[in-house]
């Protein structure tokens, strides 16, 4: 019989995303594009504890967690230092993430991981902080750590860091196929310019980035077969061209049955939107049969939240 250490300090979750639209302009002086996007947080889960200490350190935990820095490099790391700056606060924390969420797979594992601890530290050291301002500490991390703060359904503007929540009806059902490596961010954006710029088109986009009408329409209905329709990445084309092996990926799922494949966010992971649970679990296993790893999952879950203290 295995013996599982018994956790101990504040327990934060926080859930990884997927765009089920995602439209980019073109890159502003600060380097960042223009985005208008729709996120749902979706029941993978990154758990974070936190227990108070003199200075400030993190552990990671989990089947990947060897591809994570616990250096400076550390979002939820920077994210407590941040806090403790604006708070004014003297002391330190020990924090141990327990990841779920596919890292560097373009589901906002990372950005999870900082809003989780923004969380557990603001309540750990009762700064009395209000909502409004933890999200302006969360744009300062990162442009997806905003609405892995918020969580449910959202469009995102600006750099998706500018929020409104979306209504959205039901549970949608989603399969999340994995990837052995992960794709950059920063890599797939300036693949989007190279492609854009190829084609000659990059004069035209701004005007278009806007979330369509029918995507919201489809999520306040709880309609998967209308949001499949809708589905969208402008950032699928740029994940393609630095992984052309994801294609395959994508058809497979089609042809078990799933109503959609997307990129999610920068990729790779793909996330296949499924008519039902049953769905879901036959193109899981599907997927699986051709020795891709892939995941269940549903949306919309919760933002950051406090599990236990
Ligand atoms: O904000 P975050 O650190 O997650 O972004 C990582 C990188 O992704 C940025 O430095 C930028 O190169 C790219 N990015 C972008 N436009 C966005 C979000 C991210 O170009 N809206």
């Amino acid at each position: 019989m295995s013996i599982v250490p018994e956790r101990t300090g504040l327990h934060v979750r926080a859930a990884g995303k997927i765009n089920v639209h995602l439209g980019v302009g073109l890159p502003g002086a600060d380097g960042y594009h223009p985005l208008a996007t729709v996120f749902q947080a979706v029941s993978l889960f990154e758990d974070v504890y936190a227990e108070a200490a003199a200075d400030f350190s993190v552990t990671v935990v989990g089947p990947e967690s060897d591809a994570v820095p616990t250096d400076d490099r550390n979002l939820a790391l920077q994210a407590a230092r941040l806090l403790a700056a604006d708070a004014e606060y003297a002391g330190g924390v020990h924090l141990e993430i327990h990841k779920s969420v596919p890292v560097a797979g373009g589901m906002g594992g990372g950005s999870a991981d900082a809003a989780a601890a923004l969380v557990a530290c603001d309540a750990l050291w009762q700064t009395g902080f209000t909502s409004t301002h933890l999200q302006g500490l969360a744009a300062q991390l990162g442009a997806d750590v905003p609405f892995a703060l918020l969580g449910g359904t959202a469009i995102g503007t600006g750099r998706g860091d500018i929020l409104n929540p979306a209504l959205a009806h039901g549970r949608f059902e989603w399969v999340l196929a994995l990837s052995g490596t992960g794709l950059s961010t920063p890599a797939v954006y300036r693949e989007l310019d190279v492609h854009r710029f190829e084609l000659g088109d990059d004069h035209e986009r701004p005007a278009s980035i806007e979330v369509p009408v029918g995507v919201l329409q489809a999520l306040r209905a709880g309609d998967p077969h209308a949001l499949a329709a809708m589905m969208h990445n402008d950032l699928q084309v740029a994940a393609l061209r630095l992984r052309p092996d994801l294609q395959e990926v994508l058809d497979r799922g089609i042809e078990a049955g799933a109503l959609r494949g997307m990129v999610s966010g920068s990729g790779p992971t793909i996330a296949f939107l499924c008519a039902s649970a049953e769905a879901a679990d036959r193109v899981r296993r599907t997927l699986e049969g051709f020795g891709i790893r892939a995941l269940r999952a549903h949306g919309p879950v919760p933002g950051a939240r406090v599990i236990s203290s």
